[in-house]
Order: C-alpha cells, then sequence, then structure tokens
C-alpha cells in the first residue's frame, strides 16, 4: 500500500456526518461527492475509504485500510461473529445509542425471564446470543437484515433486540424496551499491524488532534462579576475548573472578576445556581482549539 494514510468511514448513515466533521474540525480538508468510493485529503497525506459501516471492521482487519471510525456496536458485532483484528483505539463520544431488547407494548414479553421458548429477530446475532447465553435464557435468534422494528407485528418473533437511539422508531412501532445489552459511541479502531514510520508518525498526530477537539468541545470560558464575599462558593459551582483567575473591577469594591476554563459542560442550571449566588455579566464563551 502507499504511504497514505487510509481511514475506512462509513459512507452515509447515523456516524457519516459526525465523522467527517471531526476529521474536518482536525484540518483535514476534503470533498465528500456522490458516489465515489475514496476522496482524498489535499493537505495531508491520507485517503478516505467511503464504505458501509458492517464493512469497515473487515477492512480494517484485512489491510484495506489503517484505521476505520465505526459504531462500536458494529465492531463487537463482527468481534464476535468472526476473526477480526481490530480493536478499540480511541473513544470518540458522539452517535451514542444502545442495542436493546425490546418488545410489543401489552404483549407477552416483559422482561428478560420472559424470554426463554420464544423468538428474538435481530440484525446483531453475535451480541444478542452472547447476551442469552451469559444470561443462561435459551430462545430462538431470527436473524434479519433490517426492519427489525417490524417482526412482532408481522408475527415472526415475540421480541427484537435493535439499536436504539432517539427511541422514535420502537415508540412508532408500538415496542417499549425493557433490556439494555450493549452500550455503543463511535469508535476509532485499528489493527494490531505495524504502520510505517510515516503512517505512525500521521496517526499519532491525528489521535493528538482528535482528543483536543473532543476537549475543547466539552470545554469552555467563563467569565462573570461575583461579589467578594461570593467568590468561593461561586468558584466551587464552575464545573471542572482549577484555579480560577480573580481580578478587581475598576471602581468597584464590592464585586470582582471571575474567569475560568471549565472542562465539564456548562449548562444553564449551572448559570441560574451562580446568579443567585449574585453571580452577574455572565459570559460563556467556546474555545476553539486545545492543547495541553
Ligand atoms: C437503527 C435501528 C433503528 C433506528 C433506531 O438503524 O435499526 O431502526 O436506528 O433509532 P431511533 O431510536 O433514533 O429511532 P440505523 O439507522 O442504524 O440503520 P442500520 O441498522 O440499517 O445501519
Ligand atoms: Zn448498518
Amino acid at each position: 500500500m502507499s504511504d497514505r494514510l487510509r481511514i475506512a468511514l462509513q459512507k452515509k448513515g447515523r456516524l457519516a456526518d459526525d465523522s467527517f466533521a471531526l476529521l474536518k474540525a482536525c484540518g483535514l480538508r476534503f470533498a465528500i461527492r456522490g458516489g465515489g468510493l475514496l476522496a482524498r485529503v489535499k493537505n495531508m497525506p491520507i485517503d478516505l475509504l467511503l464504505v458501509r459501516d458492517d464493512d469497515i471492521p473487515s477492512f480494517v482487519s484485512n489491510d484495506a485500510a489503517d484505521i476505520g471510525i465505526v459504531g462500536e456496536n458494529v465492531l463487537v458485532e463482527e468481534q464476535l461473529t468472526g476473526e477480526l483484528d481490530a480493536t478499540i483505539a480511541m473513544r470518540l463520544g458522539f452517535s451514542r445509542c444502545r442495542l436493546c431488547l425490546a418488545a410489543p407494548d401489552g404483549g407477552t414479553v416483559k422482561s428478560k425471564t420472559d424470554l426463554s421458548g420464544t423468538r428474538i429477530a435481530t440484525t446483531y446475532p453475535g451480541v444478542t446470543r452472547r447476551f442469552l447465553s451469559d444470561s443462561g435464557i435459551d430462545a430462538k435468534l431470527v436473524e434479519m437484515k433490517g426492519a427489525v422494528e417490524l417482526a412482532p407485528s408481522i408475527g415472526v418473533a415475540e421480541s427484537i433486540c435493535d439499536l436504539v437511539s432517539s427511541g422514535a422508531t420502537l415508540e412508532a412501532n408500538g415496542l417499549s424496551a425493557f433490556e439494555t445489552i450493549l452500550k455503543s459511541e463511535a469508535v476509532l479502531i485499528r489493527s494490531s499491524r505495524e504502520l510505517s514510520a510515516a503512517k505512525t508518525e500521521l496517526l499519532d498526530k491525528l489521535l493528538r488532534r482528535i482528543e483536543g477537539v473532543i476537549k475543547s468541545s466539552e470545554t469552555k470560558y467563563i467569565m462573570l462579576n461575583a461579589p467578594k464575599s461570593q467568590v468561593a462558593a461561586i468558584t466551587n459551582l464552575l464545573p471542572g475548573s482549577d484555579a480560577p483567575t480573580v481580578m478587581p473591577l475598576a471602581g468597584n469594591d464590592e464585586l470582582v472578576a471571575v474567569q475560568a476554563v471549565c472542562t465539564e459542560n456548562v449548562f444553564w442550571e449551572t448559570l441560574e445556581d451562580l446568579k443567585a449566588l449574585g453571580a452577574r455579566a455572565i459570559l460563556v464563551l467556546p474555545i476553539e482549539k486545545m492543547m495541553s
């Protein structure tokens, strides 16, 4: 293979847009045009291989790609159903979802103890089978390629095991989840193969940038004015900040300016609590880039 680092990505679907956005935030310049299997990154020796998410683990395993971005659900399923040389190099925190058992509202299956002797429809036979054997449940799997949520209504299964993210698909089909068997998020995967020195250097650089992007997306710069007597209580409320900067305000003896980097999400509730302690002129600013 060439010395361009090859990244396998989902072409379209639940991970695609966030994966492209992450790589762009890392400084990669590329354009995705319809149809193409390969997109060239213009400003770095990187190629993007655009494929179905289910193919990503095996492409990384077979050396068709050096690394890949895929849902943990797909990785674990492929690990359980085939020989795979692909493991998680970094968790990415987006596209969070759960693989759940679900059944029709008001039906006979209400919890996992009702599953014995029934049929479960799924596109995740590996993960489902592992759960059943770990729980000592004897049920039959009905493997499907899609539209699993329709299985109970057409009479091919009593329950399903499928991905749930917003829950809208289950609700639209009169189903309720009763057990989560896997929690999933997007992950960056690689094989155990050694990469060339040039690719290793590039991959390290990319991983550091991804870390920076993830960190800065959660991190905020917060500025406010606080009554002197409340500075301790107010800085206690700032999520994930150590050592805020406290400065005098010109011509004001009661208030001081407080500035801090918050490494955790700043919610509206936090701002309301700060205000209740006497903080005013509260500003929350995004941080564009970070490197520590
Ligand atoms: C999953 C799953 C459901 C839907 C759930 O399909 O099979 O249909 O998403 O999402 P919701 O809880 O937000 O309604 P996905 O889009 O991943 O397609 P795929 O299974 O064909 O890859
Ligand atoms: Zn898929």
